[in-house]
């Protein structure tokens, strides 16, 4: 493996090559598989997880890290072709990424949507243009239309609670939230479920339905797995034996880059909060999932989260294991 980016780059017997190597790290710790490696991590957004959970696992295989975060104690960085650099950036990445890969052995990067054009966002124009210019093993720490890595560790924690893949059902349920939000997160857990082969629904409000391009991406996915993709506005009907509910807010669509239009079509949708009554008609000991940061009692209600039924704490932990397997595979090789 050369690069992490997307999911879906991957054969899903990479995929199972990796969560493999995730479990046996977990059990079986390796101290010195990365000894003297670095590995640099660029974050032009905030993050606890990613960056807390690469810095444990490289330090965990025995190799370091450095952070950067543009603008915060490093020059503003300028990610747009083509501009005239009168404004507050005064490094482009073009310079930046390669001089910052030449210090480590590995990159990653975390890059979200402009949020202002849906076309350059589905096309994941920004990060793609700074893949371009790395020459060394890269990481997508969430881009504008893609978490891989919030991906795997959703996988892995589903296959530690035994959670079916062929027959399983997995619910992806748009959430209240009070700002609108990317498309990352909700695309990379809908293509990842399908990729597992497991009964996906989406289910949204009207004017929230995924781009075609997501639902497009994830129905190829199921094609490969013996899956299957579809979505609906009727929580019971979803819900109806459902094995994990995924919650999770995204911005709709046709209102991309038009916050007054969006909100008022977000007014009206508070009670798509998920509760305790929303498992009703779901299967016996039905899992929520959440990438977290989340909003309490927003998003999912505390006695959903502080319940038997939430795992986002393993989701989290996971984040850690399935990264060791992926640097371990970019830096050190092997594998399927
Ligand atoms: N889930 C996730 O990526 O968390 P952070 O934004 O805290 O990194």
């Amino acid at each position: 493996m050369k690069r992490f980016l997307y999911l879906s780059d991957l054969e899903r017997e990479e995929v199972r090559d990796l969560l493999a190597l995730a479990s046996r790290l977990e059990r079986q710790p390796d101290r010195d598989a990365l000894g003297g490696k670095i590995l640099a991590l660029v974050f032009f957004n905030p993050s606890l997880r990613t960056l807390a959970s690469f810095q444990a696992g490289m330090a965990r295989l025995g190799g370091s890290s450095f952070v950067i975060s543009p603008g915060q104690g490093s020059w503003q960085l300028e990610t747009r072709s083509g501009v005239v650099m009168d404004g507050a950036a005064a490094e482009h990445v073009r310079e930046a990424i390669p001089v910052l890969a030449s210090y480590g052995d590995a990159l990653g990067i975390r890059s979200f949507a402009s949020g202002t054009d849906l076309a350059a966002d589905l096309a994941d124009e920004t990060f793609r243009a700074m893949a371009e210019v790395c020459p060394v093993p890269l990481i997508n720490l969430e881009s504008a239309i893609d978490h891989p890595c919030q991906a795997l560790a959703d996988w892995k924690t589903m296959d530690d609670l035994d959670i079916p893949t062929r027959g399983g059902k997995f619910v992806l349920s748009w959430a209240w939230h009070p700002k609108a939000l990317p498309l990352a997160v909700p695309a990379a857990a809908v293509h990842m479920a399908a990729y597992r082969g497991m009964d996906v629904t989406v289910l949204r409000p009207e004017g929230f339905q995924l781009p075609p391009a997501v639902m497009d991406r994830a129905r190829r996915a199921a094609v490969l797995s013996g899956g299957s993709v579809r979505e609906t506005a009727d929580r019971e009907e979803a819900m109806a034996g459902a094995h994990v509910v995924y919650a999770k807010s995204w911005t709709a669509p046709a209102h991309y880059g038009d916050p007054t239009a969006e909100s008022a079509l977000r007014a009206g949708l508070r009670d798509w909060c998920v509760g305790e009554d929303w498992f009703a008609p779901a299967a016996p000991g039905a899992r929520f999932m959440h990438c977290l940061p989340v909003r309490r009692n927003v998003v999912v209600r505390d006695e959903v989260l502080d319940g038997p039924r939430s795992v986002v704490v393993r989701e989290a932990e996971n984040r850690m294991w399935t990264q060791m397997a992926v640097l371990y595979r970019l830096l050190k090789g092997g594998g399927a």
